[in-house]
């Protein structure tokens, strides 16, 4: 396929965008044009363009608006200090977005097409990735069920978008430490369920949660396994690690009800190739408690495409709260972290060949 391509004919001028630029926040910024393909069983995948980014004019009785049949992905495009821009691990998103379809009965999109709408866009969009440390062009591309029905079956039309973000920090917290509200009444995904696909459901069904969280004085929310409400899983929108005073991590185990992070891939990669010893492991959070008390675990950080590492400071949870290591960045946390973007801002080398 090729992408068309339809030029913005009112782009943000550029004296807005600078200042758009100056201070993103995280996602909402966004680029003038988004990139579209559209699925049907006659023609399958067609219609590839890059278009001005507008509104979707959509029937109300499509499907996604009712079933929520719906993935999506998220990566960044990064400025190098050459002044060149680089991707990181594209292919390991296109590839969970094909897996994560397959799980919601939807016609996987091929990863080349994938990859193409991603590198157009980013050719056209270059000029909205922020300067600002640590700024990036956070890309999501997402796919819904567009039939005009309302039976309950796998969609027979789909439509695959990327739009483009410019960001900053996800946290306000910026690179401090973020605190966790323990969920102990809500679960996110349980065995056989869609816990390690990439669908808008799991995030809708995090909202209750994170909202006791904030409720809580916390930043994001941890949840636990659906079946003993005793296992650390993941938070609402990251993985998340733990570093042992032997200088060891540990990170729940990928048992399909959580995430497959391409961020938490890269950094047990990463680890494992600079010798430290690294468990997936379940980890309860009673030990974890226990654990932080004695001293023997000494950091713990959130991981994500979005977030990148974060530090975390607490955890709290309905019987009381707990503190992690200094309750501050630890030097682990901060080790991983530079490394990681080291390589995605192209000031390290990527023995992986990751950045694209
Ligand atoms: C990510 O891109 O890191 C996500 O998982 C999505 C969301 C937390 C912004």
């Amino acid at each position: 396929l090729t992408f068309a391509f339809e030029q913005s004919a009112a782009p943000i001028d550029t004296v807005e965008r600078a200042r758009l630029l100056a201070n993103p926040g995280f996602g909402r910024v966004f680029t003038d044009h988004m990139a579209i393909v559209r699925y049907n069983e006659q023609q399958g995948w067609h219609d590839a363009k890059i278009c001005p980014r507008a509104a979707f004019q959509m029937d109300g009785a499509s499907a996604v608006l009712h079933y929520a049949q719906e993935i999506f992905e998220g990566l960044k495009a990064y400025r190098l200090a050459d002044g060149g821009t680089a991707l990181f691990r594209p292919e390991a998103n296109a590839k969970r977005f094909a897996e994560s379809a397959r799980r919601m009965a939807m016609v996987p999109l091929p990863e080349a097409i994938f990859l193409d709408s991603i590198r157009e866009l980013v050719r056209v969009e270059k000029d909205w990735i922020p300067e600002i440390e640590g700024g990036s062009l956070y890309l999501r591309p997402f796919m819904i069920a567009s039939e005009v029905f309302l039976g309950v079956k796998p969609s027979s039309e789909y439509i695959y978008a990327v739009i483009a973000s410019s960001v900053g920090a996800y946290f306000k917290a910026g690179a401090g430490a973020v605190t966790l509200w323990v969920s102990q009444d809500y679960t996110r995904a349980a065995p056989g369920g869609t816990g390690a696909a990439k669908c808008g459901g799991n995030y809708a069904s995090s909202l209750v949660a994170q909202a006791e969280a904030t409720r809580q004085g916390c930043d994001q929310v941890l949840f636990l396994d659906a079946v003993e409400r005793k296992w650390i899983e993941e938070l609402g929108g990251m993985n998340i690690f733990f570093v042992m005073d032997d200088g060891s991590l540990v990170t729940p185990p990928l048992t399909g009800t959580i995430l497959p992070g391409i961020t938490r891939d890269s950094i047990l990669t990463m680890a494992r190739a600079q010798g430290l010893t690294v468990r997936e492991e379940p980890y309860a959070i009673d030990q974890c408690r226990a654990d932080a008390a004695s001293g023997r675990l000494v950091e713990a950080f959130a991981c994500g495409t979005a977030a990148v590492v974060a530090p975390i400071a607490e955890m709290k949870m309905k019987d009381g709260a707990f503190t992690i290591g200094s309750g501050g960045p630890g030097q682990t946390t901060v080790r991983i972290r530079d490394a990681l973007t080291g390589i995605q801002f192209g000031k390290l080398p990527d023995p992986q060949g990751w950045l694209e």
